[in-house]
């Protein structure tokens, strides 16, 4: 099969595998073609969300991700490119600080039911991928938007019943955050872990 991978210029690539992931497509390019071609990854089982790409325009996991002939394999968007298909997270990762996505003030002998776990339970499978990130169409007209991935783990924290004081996070989701999102839900179509960061925007709302 052939794929092209979206480097410096365009490269393609023939590759005698069947039934084969991206992720060891890459990694049969690099060893036997081209070993200057780079890329992430880690655990090589939808775990550690470091092998993201897009295929063919859409965000996937190059570790679960099937190669079909044609493909064409590029970096994510809406963040700087280092080299090949590796790209600096560093910015992204750094909304979840911006938006204050952490536990602030633990109530002391607060009791957490079943359905109390249940409002929350998913946001907590984020792998931090940043597919969400790169499928979001609001960072062409607003870099500084705190993003799918940061608001749903403000979610996470402000609907915990142990969370005493959510303030100061609402508050501070009302610049850049909740009212930016336009709800066109593409990072709930590309998320490896079924989070759909556009359900918690709305509840934050
Ligand atoms: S629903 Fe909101 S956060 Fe999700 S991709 Fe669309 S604009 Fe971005
Ligand atoms: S919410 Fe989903 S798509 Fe976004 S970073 Fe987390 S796992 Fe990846
Ligand atoms: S290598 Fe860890 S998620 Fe793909």
């Amino acid at each position: 099969m052939r794929i092209t991978v979206q480097r410096k210029t365009l490269a393609e690539y023939e590759v005698d595998l069947v039934d084969a992931t991206l992720l060891e497509v890459l990694g049969a390019i690099k060893t036997t073609q081209d070993n200057t071609l780079t890329y992430s990854s880690g655990c090589r089982s939808s775990v550690c969300g470091s092998c993201a790409v897009r295929v063919n325009g859409k965000e996937v996991l190059a570790c679960s991700y099937k190669v079909e002939d044609g493909d064409l394999v590029e970096p994510l968007k809406n963040v700087p490119v280092l080299r090949d298909l590796v790209v600096d997270m560093e910015k992204a990762y750094s909304f979840n600080a911006k938006a204050k996505a952490w536990q602030t003030l633990l109530s002391d002998g607060v009791s957490v039911s079943h359905e109390n776990e249940k409002i929350n339970e998913i946001q907590s499978d984020c792998i931090l991928c940043g597919s969400c990130y790169s499928a979001c169409p609001v960072y062409s007209v607003n870099e500084e938007f705190l993003g799918p991935f940061a608001l749903t783990r403000v979610w996470k924290y402000v609907s915990d019943v142990r969370e005493s004081d959510s303030s100061e996070k609402i508050a501070t989701i009302q610049t850049d955050g909740v009212w930016d999102c336009t709800l066109c839900n593409e990072c709930t179509l590309v998320c490896p872990q079924n989070i759909s960061s556009k359900a918690d925007i709305e509840k934050l709302r």
